[in-house]
């Protein structure tokens, strides 16, 4: 059998930094390296203040502590790290393509083919390469071609071993996993990865397919959940006008053993770097088969969650006499969800670009999220310049600057301490009628009419 003695993990982002550190942890016998061409990051990762970590993920700092220095590093020498490896994870983005066939829907493939060319040219040895990075089904074969076209005559392995971590939760979630999926087509190299794993996760719970299997596994198991949160999403539109409440239907549903009762969970829409990007590619792959009718099937889960987006801005100007003109909104959270840094794909994006297009004084108060993201994200639409972004919207470090003297306040992510603000305070401070626009159906409604405040939640007909 295989022996693994090092791994290589090139890219350090939300995947690869915590996968490697949790496998480095359970591995105190494999040294393991996460390399990256972007320094200011690799700096970051080996920061001796652990709160200065790239990626926010709550325990994360105790594992990186762990094992740090010991079995774990972080390094911008790709060459070395490739060349010393016997195994090597690829986790760099695959961002949705923005330009070309494909534009808009297609996955951009050039970091990873760059990827296999390095590996190629700089492997003097064998290796297994493993795709980590979430890929459109039939990537190996484009890898592996790479990869025997252009190396040096060396034994080229591809497993596929996509990441089911959820952010915010991803140390728990790699600590107990549910499952871990490798795909591949050598049974050493399979055993070798699965030997890595078994350092911690039950045998049983390590699922083993082919290649191609695994990489759709992927695409399809984002998709499903994704298409959960739309179709609540749909039925909290309908609860609004028929007088349902969108959490009441979710728990009678939820509680049916067939349907479960998880991602049930009304919200201004989901966000994050998987879900659209993944179903956007599954639709792009049944297309270019011809499936028209799957790949349409699959796309209005994209375009609910669009119209989810709209609509709750839209519900913030009509409520406000058609107006937000000049008007303070406090936006409470800008991540795609609590527990993370990550704002890929936020909901809070869409809203506030739609807000600005109306000419509302945003206010942006997130307890992760730092301002020069927040105005990157911004600037990324190109739909207005920086200084038009800087002018109308501000980002500040402390809640109550944003909450004071607002007309509105606009939740776009479920951090907890947003519920432990002394709303009785708050509305105190605001202007009048004070308006609350909850995207997360995050506070108790009962206690936000008590106060007198004009709420307004996802899925239900408050008043
Ligand atoms: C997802 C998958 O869960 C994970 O397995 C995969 O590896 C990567 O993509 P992630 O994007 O980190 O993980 O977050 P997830 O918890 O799935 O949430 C995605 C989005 O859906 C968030 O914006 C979240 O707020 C939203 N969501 C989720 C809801 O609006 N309602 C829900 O009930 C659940
Ligand atoms: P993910 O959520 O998939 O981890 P990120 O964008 O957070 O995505 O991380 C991907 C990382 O991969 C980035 O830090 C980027 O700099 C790095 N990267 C991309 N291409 C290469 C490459 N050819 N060599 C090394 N690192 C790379």
């Amino acid at each position: 059998m295989m022996e693994i003695r090092k791994i290589t993990c090139i890219g350090a982002g939300y995947v690869g930094g915590p996968t490697m550190s949790v496998i480095a942890q359970k591995n105190p016998n494999i040294t393991v390296t996460v390399v990256d061409l972007n320094q200011s990051r690799i700096n970051a990762w080996n920061d001796n203040d652990l709160s200065n970590l790239p990626v926010y993920e709550p325990g994360l700092d105790d594992v990186v502590a762990e094992a740090r220095g010991r079995n774990l590093f972080f390094s911008t020498d790709v060459n070395k790290a490739i060349d010393e490896a016997d195994m090597i994870f690829i986790s760099v983005n695959t961002p949705t393509k923005t330009y070309g066939k494909g534009k808009g829907q297609a996955a951009d493939l050039k970091y990873i083919e760059l990827c296999a060319r390095q590996i190629a040219s700089v492997a003097k040895s064998d290796k297994i390469v493993v795709e980590k990075s979430t890929l459109p089904v039939r990537t190996a074969e484009a890898l592996k071609s790479i990869l025997d076209n252009t190396g040096n005559g060396v034994n080229f392995h591809i497993l596929s071993n996509p990441e089911f971590l959820a952010e915010g939760t991803a140390i728990t979630d790699l600590h107990n996993p549910d499952r871990v999926l490798i795909g591949g087509e050598d049974a050493e190299a399979i055993e070798a990865l699965v030997s890595v794993y078994e350092a911690w996760v039950p045998k049983d719970r390590i699922l083993t397919t082919n290649l191609w299997s695994s990489e759709l596994a992927k695409l399809v198991a984002n998709a499903f959940l994704a298409q959960r949160v739309s179709s609540i999403n749909a039925i909290s539109e309908l609860c609004e006008v028929t007088g349902a409440n969108v959490n009441e239907v979710s728990r009678a549903i939820g509680q049916d053993s067939r349907i479960g009762s998880k991602f049930l969970k009304a919200s201004v829409g989901f966000g994050g770097s998987c879900f659209q990007k993944d179903i956007l590619n599954l639709v792009y792959i049944a297309r270019s088969y011809n499936l028209k009718e799957v790949a349409d099937y699959w796309e209005q889960v994209i375009i609910l969650n669009d119209h989810q987006k709209t609509r709750f801005a839209e519900k913030i100007i009509q409520t406000m006499y058609n107006t937000v003109n000049g008007k303070k909104i406090a936006f409470l959270g800008w991540a795609f969800k609590k527990d993370t840094n990550d704002t890929r794909e936020s909901a809070a994006i869409y809203v506030a670009d739609h807000l600005l297009d109306e000419e509302a004084n945003i206010v942006v108060y997130d307890p992760k999220v730092s301002a020069e993201q927040i105005y990157k994200d911004l600037d990324y639409l190109g739909i207005r310049s920086p200084e038009e972004n800087r002018r109308l919207l501000k980002v500040v470090n402390d809640p109550f600057e944003a909450l004071n003297d607002a007309h509105a306040i606009a939740i776009l992510t479920e951090w907890e301490e947003f519920k432990e603000y002394d709303w009785k305070l708050i509305k105190d401070r605001m202007k009048r009628p004070s308006f609350v626009f909850d995207g997360r159906c995050l506070l108790d409604s009962s206690l936000m009419e008590s106060l007198n405040f004009a709420y307004y939640t996802i899925g239900s007909n408050v008043k």
